[in-house]
């Protein structure tokens, strides 16, 4: 098996175990948990948990010591989905190749599950064993998480994103958007795996380069796998973006220059990878796999 499918196979179960565990451990309405786990394993990427797992070992330490804020990160991000997919919002039927949750479950269900998702996962990195992560570390990982996924955040980026619908954006106001709804979280997976490891500054500041880069590829991708996807491979519907007349790459700069927009914006992301001085193979094959993905 490559490296990275090993990597995968073995780093996958570990945050979906504890994303398991965490939500059935609590008292809670039956009702609610089981709304939060139908889209917590509805069978995602874990893009991210895996960005911080490389990351960790990028500096040659165990990933095992990411897997609350892994966790934590996805829970977060589910949540965003899960609002995302609201009538309200993007209106869309299918997530993860399942109906979305509040198809299942109704709105204000929907709502609620991604509400106690978000505040389950500041619990998360807030419970980390001082072994892994000191009371210092542990505040800088709740503080640098709140600004990524808040209104400095992605919740800033999915504002600007709906206040664009119909509106002809220009490149850098539909780079904003891009940066922050989905860039923000990416880029803080590879930040908090930094922090974990302690890094100093220098390294920090290359890895936020490289991450600002995959960032904004991986919400390129998207756009263009709205448009040139199928229903199948990426488990939602097909053509959201032209429905909604949201600003995407493809919408500003046409399919073409979008796909070159994404191949730069992966050289860039390897270009920033390759002054840190870590072992980055792992890293270089999860950007290669934002790249080209399919799903
Ligand atoms: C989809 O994210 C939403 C965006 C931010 C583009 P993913 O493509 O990571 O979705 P899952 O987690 O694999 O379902
Ligand atoms: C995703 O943007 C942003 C967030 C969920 C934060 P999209 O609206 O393009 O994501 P998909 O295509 O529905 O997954
Ligand atoms: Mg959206
Ligand atoms: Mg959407
Ligand atoms: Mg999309």
């Amino acid at each position: 098996m490559d490296p990275l499918d090993t990597f995968i196979s073995h780093y996958k179960p570990l945050v979906e175990n504890r994303l398991e565990n965490a939500v059935t451990q609590l008292e809670a309405p039956e009702s609610l948990k089981n709304s939060m786990l139908y889209s917590l394993q509805a069978g995602g990427k874990r893009i991210r948990p895996l960005l911080l797992f490389a990351t960790l070992k990028a500096f040659g330490y165990k990933p095992e010591m990411g897997v609350d804020t892994a966790a934590a990160i996805e829970m977060i991000h589910t949540y965003s989905l899960i609002h995302d997919d609201l009538p309200s919002m993007d209106d869309d039927d299918l997530r993860r190749g399942k109906p979305t949750n509040h198809k299942v479950y109704g709105e204000a269900t929907a709502i609620l599950a991604g509400d106690a998702l978000l505040t389950l996962a500041f619990k998360m990195v807030g419970s980390i064993d001082p072994e892994t992560a000191d009371a210092n570390v542990k505040l800088a990982l709740i503080n640098t998480l709140s600004k990524a996924a808040g209104a400095e955040g992605m919740v800033g980026g999915q504002v600007a994103d709906m206040e664009g619908e119909g509106e002809k954006l220009t490149l850098k106001e539909l780079e904003y958007i891009h940066i922050n709804k989905t860039g923000r979280l990416l880029a803080y997976s590879v930040l908090a795996g930094a922090e974990i490891a302690q890094a100093n500054q220098s390294v920090k500041d290359k890895l936020s380069q490289f991450a600002h880069h995959i960032g904004l590829a991986f919400q390129i991708r998207d756009d263009i796998l709205d448009l040139e996807g199928t229903e199948e491979q990426i488990g939602k519907p097909i053509g959201s973006d032209t429905e909604n007349e949201k600003n995407t790459y493809p919408s500003l700069l046409s399919l073409e220059g979008a796909k070159k927009a994404l191949t730069e914006h992966i050289s860039q992301a390897k270009q920033a990878l390759s002054t840190t001085g870590l072992d980055t193979t792992l890293l270089e094959q999860i950007t290669d796999l934002i790249g080209l993905r399919n799903s």
